[in-house]
């Protein structure tokens, strides 16, 4: 076990950057320690993993029991972590003198992940509606015999973690903490949770006039509301972000309808931007594209809720990588500044070179920003010629336009 440990990287770096991520954490070697005795019973459709960042949790309990462990991996990047890690030979050191292991994966909390599970081995999500999300759904599909253990750093370790998951289960317990992480047990499904209805997703009416300005067509009517569905998790929730909000104030500046044949919302969260490029150019495709499977889920929803479900496609992917070159003439921004707990820039700078490229001739980003990021320099080598279009005392909203 120990020498699999050692042998994942954190896909797709090699691990060999002094400030980069690592591959296993102190919380993965606690959850795994901590389920060890009951890995070593269980069946193969006992065990479920919930957002392993790069399979760590995977194979290692693939390592200490089971033939078959079911896994959910919310972005695209822990997915693609994964399946780096489920080739040989790593895998022939996890199967040993076995026939046959398997990994079965799943895109968050798609149907089929929990059912009939009896232990599941969790990251404690960042967010209580993530985790709410996460608990309720283990409630209504797995074996009323559950075991929960959910892993986390202690300082970002919360008592509202600990109520979110006692409104599903009946026992929920902390165990010792070590090397700063620490696990919470949760057994005892609730009878009345297992038969509630999921309070997730979320959904929404809005009426803000920045948004229902900047959804409206040219010549056209303004919209009453626009809906908006968001699963746990996802960037603002069910809200419109301010810096959003900023970037919709400066619609009447977009190009012409006819200068817009293909429209992107890149790191779409909810897909309130995605939303609004449908219904102000009839006429468009429109993409929204983001790295998490819950806010791929929340785009199609939200656009299904306005009406507009048939002509939004939405994407799971790496900072826009997977757009085609030369195919889009109008890219919306909100860049991502946190990865997890820590602020993080270069998804931003990934996703302007990702826009570089997928620009036409003559498309333009729109971006909104923190204004204390300077963001103007490297928009101008990424994309091309940026000019400042709007700022108020926090954001700072760019036009880039493709050379
Ligand atoms: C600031 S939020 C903006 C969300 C939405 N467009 C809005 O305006 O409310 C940034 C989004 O980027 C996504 N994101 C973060 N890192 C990403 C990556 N590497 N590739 C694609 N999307 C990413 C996040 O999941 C999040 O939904």
């Amino acid at each position: 076990m120990a020498d699999l440990l050692a042998a994942l990287v954190p896909w797709p770096e090699d691990g060999s950057r002094p400030d980069g991520p690592v591959a296993v954490d102190a919380t993965d070697r606690l959850l795994l320690d901590e389920a060890a005795p009951l890995l070593a019973d269980a069946g193969p459709g006992d065990v479920v993993v919930i957002g392993d960042r790069f399979g760590a949790l995977t194979l290692g309990a693939l390592t200490l029991g089971p033939s078959e462990v079911r896994t959910s991996t919310d972005t695209a990047t822990a997915e693609a972590a994964l399946q780096h890690h489920v080739r040989e030979p790593l895998m022939a050191a996890v199967r040993g003198d076995r026939r046959e292991v398997g990994v079965k994966d799943f895109e968050h909390l798609e149907p089929g992940l929990l059912d009939g599970a009896r232990l599941v081995l969790l990251q404690l999500p960042p967010s209580l509606a993530e985790l709410t999300e996460i608990a309720e759904a283990i409630a209504r599909h797995a074996a009323d015999d559950v075991v929960v253990l959910a892993g986390g750093r202690v300082k970002h370790m919360t008592r509202a973690m600990n109520d979110v998951l006692a409104s599903s289960f009946g026992d929920v317990r902390a165990t010792l903490a070590r090397q700063k992480s620490r696990v919470l047990v949760a057994t005892g499904v609730r009878p009345e949770a297992r038969d509630a209805a999921p309070t997730l997703p979320a959904r929404a009416v809005l009426r803000d006039a920045e948004l229902l300005t900047a959804a409206t067509p040219a010549g056209g009517t303004a919209p009453e509301h626009v809906d908006v569905v968001a699963h746990g998790g996802v960037f603002a929730g069910t809200s419109l972000d301010l810096g959003t909000r900023f970037l919709l104030t400066t619609a009447d500046r977009w190009p012409a309808a006819d200068r817009v044949r293909d429209a992107v919302d890149l790191g779409s969260g909810s897909g309130l931007l995605a939303t609004v490029l449908a219904l102000r150019y009839p006429d468009a495709r429109v993409v929204g594209t983001d790295r998490s499977a819950a806010a791929v889920a929340s785009t199609r929803a939200t656009a299904a809720a306005n009406g507009i479900g048939a002509r939004v496609v939405a994407l799971r992917g790496d900072a826009g990588e997977d757009l085609e070159p030369a195919s889009v003439d109008l890219i919306l921004l909100n860049p991502p500044f946190h990865d997890r707990a820590a602020v993080r820039t270069d998804a931003a700078h990934r996703m302007f070179r990702a826009a570089g490229r997928a620009l036409r001739q003559g498309g333009e980003l729109w971006c909104v920003f923190n204004t204390a990021l300077h963001y103007r320099q490297a928009l101008t080598r990424a994309v091309g010629p940026t000019v400042h279009i709007a700022q108020n005392p926090k954001f700072t909203v760019t036009r880039s336009r493709r050379r």
